[in-house]
């Protein structure tokens, strides 16, 4: 099922996420949900906050590497950081060069049954799971730019958000 992404500013995306401790149908029932709305937004990570469930689960599907499901996931830091022209689903219509992701990264978390599991990841899938953990602790890349990319990237958005707004009400 398709479920309603929160753009920014909405709080909701600037609270902390929990552990999951159960992993049951609920969760089994989140994951798809998540797949299904990234899949229909045409992204290629989401994080259950996004969605507005404050559980640390995140969902990743990048170029040619395997779908992922990230549980309390965590990452040690392998590489270099790098440049990385970033988007969200959650700051939809616009994108920014960021340059503090790092190239390489071990991933460790659990996966639908609870049982722990990792993977290295590197280039875009290594962001991504960069972006995704910042979103279970309330970051968004926004927060990763400089004052004047960040300025000017948000005067973008609210343009289009106002464009957006004055056409539905027309
Ligand atoms: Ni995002």
């Amino acid at each position: 099922m398709i479920r309603p992404i929160l753009a920014h500013p909405d709080p909701r995306l600037r609270q902390p996420s929990l552990p999951v401790e159960r992993f049951d149908d609920t969760l089994r029932e989140l994951v798809n949900d998540m797949f299904d709305t990234m899949h229909h937004a045409e992204g290629i990570g989401l994080a259950a906050v996004q969605i507005g469930v404050h559980l640390r689960v995140a969902v990743m599907e990048v170029e040619d590497n395997p779908q992922r499901v990230m549980i309390n996931p965590r990452f040690e830091p392998l590489g270099e950081p790098m440049d990385m022209v970033e988007g969200c689903l959650s700051v939809p219509g616009v994108q920014d060069r960021t340059k503090t992701r790092l190239d390489h990264v071990r991933v460790q978390a659990l996966d639908l049954h609870g049982k722990p599991y990792s993977f290295e990841a590197r280039g875009l899938e290594a962001a991504c799971v960069q972006h995704e953990c910042d979103h279970l602790d309330g970051k968004l890349y926004l927060d990763c730019l400089s004052h004047l990319r960040r300025h000017r990237v948000l005067q973008r958005y609210n343009r289009l958000r106002r464009q957006e707004n004055s056409q539905q009400g027309s």
